[in-house]
């Protein structure tokens, strides 16, 4: 069975309280992990999904990634997004292919926003959905996971 790790960064487990202009009010991070778990299941696919606020640790999980042979990654690096080439290294050092996800569009927000250290390297992107980026994604996985 395939295997696909969902991976979001700092503030993402305050989804539902946290800004909800930005991201919304109406879904927690753990409903959208379960939505996502049984989505995954109903195509054969195993998908773990976690958050994390530290940035070792976020570099850890997709280390481990590698080691349990993940195919595919769909990752919300919150800030990091804009900060961190820590994680980018990861994400080039394990080659494991990725999509880059997004609640709020970060290119209609702050300048500091429209740098990302993900999307030159992504498969693909996906932001300024809410909630329905990360199922977005989780389609997108899926129909690279059968076209390979
Ligand atoms: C975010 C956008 C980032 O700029 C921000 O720092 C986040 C969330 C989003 O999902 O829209 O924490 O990644």
């Amino acid at each position: 069975m395939k295997r696909v790790l969902v991976l979001s960064g700092p503030n993402l487990n305050l989804l539902g309280i946290r800004e909800p202009q930005h991201y919304g009010n109406s879904h927690t991070l753990d409903d959208i992990h379960q939505a996502l778990c049984h989505k995954a299941e109903q195509h054969q696919v195993i998908l773990d999904a976690k958050q994390s606020q530290s940035e070792s640790r976020l570099i850890e999980l997709i280390h481990e990634a590698y080691h349990d042979k993940t195919d595919f990654i769909i990752i919300n690096p919150a800030a990091y997004t804009h900060t961190s080439i820590a994680l980018r290294d990861a994400l080039l050092a394990t080659q494991i292919p990725f999509i880059e996800v997004h609640l709020s569009n970060p290119l209609s927000r702050e300048s500091f926003r429209h740098t990302s250290y993900f999307s030159d390297i992504a498969v693909g992107t996906i932001s300024g959905f809410g909630a329905n980026s990360y199922f977005l994604a989780l389609d997108a996985t899926l129909n690279q996971l059968n076209a390979k």
